[in-house]
């Protein structure tokens, strides 16, 4: 058996050392093993594929993902990987990047007494944390795949936590725990369900990774209220997360082989606007996300340092290429299919610099009864999406 005793402990002053995480949680990431969390088969990524790796194969290499700086793939393919072989396509369920479960904690602003209702069980770590730091029974935790719940809770109990773990749709929240005075998804919504707004106290706490099709990075810390139509809340983007959407709102994905279709009869033509100005960076990004609906992004990199940025809809079948050498100051562009991916590209980053550029910060979301929508500076600025 490998040496695990001082991970957690090593770990947790990692986390303090980089900013991740405040002192407040140091004690309940040195008490809670992130190993004891995670299934003896994980994945990793093996160019487009998944692959699994075996603790009983390889216990030294399993470890070492299980205290890396990284995510841990713990199921692909909704748990039946789709090729024979034992390789996988899509991650369904992981255990989140230490840091990014040390920011997000952080930023709940929890407190002794306070319930809380987490969406996304998957490994049951964050919610150990929560209920090492809390109590289990101010702990809820909801997660959609019954097998996925199934092993959460039982080494939840085996490490000695009774945290309600329910197998169902966390979209809907969890009302017999309700209200609670924080919520956690840990799993990213491109529709933030207002259901999660009503089953928290006013004044509560929800903290959600926003998402767009082409923008994943976005954690919006919300506050609730309630105003004559129902539960109301609003926030605004604190952080930089990447997270798997929510099972029903998981869209398609995109793919260069299925989708990139008909490149013979492409529109030609060259741009001057660099790539990673209007996509690379981050406050650009989001923006772009937030105007150009149905687009995926997917870089290629050629090996000489050149790259290429490819813009997918396959819901229509649209594409668009841009090629990026390096040193070059303007990139050839295709576009194929109903929409001019790029152009539309092109006009968000525009629409984004007009409006001076805001960063990531100065954008707000409001979730409410009739629907959510988005401003910027203040809720009496709507943006048209
Ligand atoms: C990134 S993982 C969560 C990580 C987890 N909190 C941990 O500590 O390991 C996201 C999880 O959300 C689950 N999920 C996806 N859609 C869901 C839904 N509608 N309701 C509840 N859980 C969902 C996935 O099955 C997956 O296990």
């Amino acid at each position: 058996m490998a040496e695990t005793t001082s991970r957690p402990a090593e770990l947790a002053a990692r986390l303090i050392d980089s900013g991740a995480l405040g002192v407040d949680w140091r004690a309940a990431f040195e008490a809670v093993p992130r190993h004891r969390f995670i299934p003896d088969t994980v994945w990793t990524e093996d160019g487009e594929r998944l692959v699994p790796v075996h603790r009983a194969d390889d216990e030294a290499a399993w470890l070492e993902l299980c205290y890396a700086d990284d995510a841990v793939i713990t199921q692909v393919d909704d748990g039946v990987p789709a090729e024979p072989g034992q390789v996988g396509h899509e991650i369904t369920s992981s255990a989140s990047r230490p840091d990014v479960v040390a920011l997000m904690l952080s930023a709940l602003e929890v407190e002794p007494g306070m319930s809380v209702l987490e969406i996304g069980t998957g490994t049951g770590w964050n919610a150990a944390l929560l209920a090492e730091r809390l109590g289990a029974d101010q702990v809820t935790s909801v997660e959609v795949d019954p097998l996925v719940a199934d092993h959460a809770r039982r080494v939840l109990r085996e490490a000695g936590y009774q945290v309600t773990v329910a197998a169902e749709d966390g979209a809907l929240g969890y009302e017999p725990g309700a209200p609670f005075d924080r919520v956690i998804a840990t799993v990213a919504v491109d529709r933030v369900p207002q259901v999660w707004a009503a089953q928290t106290r006013p004044g509560g706490r929800v903290l959600v990774p926003w998402t767009t099709d082409l923008h994943n990075g976005a954690l919006v810390a919300f506050t609730v209220g309630r105003e004559d139509a129902g539960a109301v809340m609003r926030g605004r983007i604190v952080g930089n997360v990447q997270f798997m959407r929510l099972r029903a709102q998981r869209g398609k994905r995109a793919s260069l082989a299925r989708d990139v279709r008909r490149t013979g009869q492409a529109r030609r033509s060259v741009t001057d606007l660099h790539p990673s100005h209007a996509l690379g960076e981050y406050d650009a990004s989001l923006a772009a996300g937030l105007r150009v609906p149905h687009c995926k992004l997917i870089v290629s990199h050629d090996g000489d340092g050149g790259y290429t940025v490819w813009l997918v809809d396959p819901w229509s079948g649209s594409w668009a290429s841009l090629e990026h050498e390096p040193g070059a100051e303007s990139f050839p562009v295709q576009q194929s299919g109903a929409r001019d991916l790029w152009a539309e590209v092109e006009a968000a980053y525009h629409w984004w610099d007009g409006l001076g550029r805001p960063s990531a910060d100065r954008w707000g979301l409001t979730v409410a009864p009739e629907g959510q929508f988005v401003w910027l500076d203040v809720e009496e600025h709507p943006i048209d999406r």
